[in-house]
């Protein structure tokens, strides 16, 4: 069984300028999944990673929505029916969702304006577990905010940010085509010196 699952996770490490963790260096957004169900300690330890991730004043805006076909699965299909299309048609066989959603205001009151930074940091601290657990996990942008707002009834303050699904790997060969190709192809990153500066604006690091 072991095997079989080293077998069929699909590994894309990036090819970095500098060595880094393999954690890091060995995450990646995959698209071909498996049916199989994650277990419920798997899912509590990926929100136990979002959970730690560090945030302003130590204000944890973030909120994760957990759709978990095999528990629920009206509400899982409700928020499927949320992504757009071309995400709804490789997250078919997925097995749970899970909305990143943050708190923009302060108990006080005011905008926290780390409060979408803070969810991404716990958003990434969760796939960086679901890669350590050997799961694959997708971050996705495409849905529909404002229905997910509705469906789910979420209060005023409170931003859907993004979806991730997750679940085990599955057959890359029965992606389409078009799809397949991606999958198999290298994963691509502007120059370390083009993302960083060294003392001023597009000063050379
Ligand atoms: C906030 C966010 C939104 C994304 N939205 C989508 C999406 O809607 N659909 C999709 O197929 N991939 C989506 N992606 C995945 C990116 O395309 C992917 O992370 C990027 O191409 C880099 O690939 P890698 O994660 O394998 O390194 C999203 C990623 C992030 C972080």
């Amino acid at each position: 069984m072991n095997f079989y699952r080293e077998k069929r996770m699909a590994k894309k490490p990036a090819s970095t300028e500098v060595a880094i963790h393999e954690l890091i260096a060995g995450r990646w957004s995959p698209r071909a999944y498996s049916s199989e169900p994650v277990s419920r300690d798997q899912l509590r330890a990926v929100l136990e990673a979002a959970r730690w991730a560090p945030s302003s004043y130590n204000a944890q805006p973030w909120r994760f929505v957990v759709f978990d076909r095999s528990v629920d699965e009206v509400a899982f299909k409700k928020a499927f029916a949320t992504l757009v299309p071309f995400n709804q048609g490789w997250n078919a066989p997925a097995p749970v969702l899970i909305a990143v959603t943050a708190h923009t205001l302060t108990s006080k009151g005011d905008v926290n304006r780390c409060a979408l930074y803070d969810a991404g940091a716990a958003a990434m601290s969760l796939v960086l577990q679901a890669h350590a657990l050997g799961l694959a996990a997708h971050q996705m942008s495409g849905f529909d905010v404002n229905a997910f707002r509705t469906t789910f009834e979420l209060p005023k303050d409170v931003e859907p940010i993004a979806m991730i699904s997750l679940g085990h790997y599955g057959d890359v060969d029965k992606l389409d085509p078009v799809l397949r190709e991606r999958e198999k192809a290298p994963r691509q990153r502007v120059a370390l010196a083009e993302i960083a500066y060294g003392g001023g604006w597009k000063k050379a690091f």
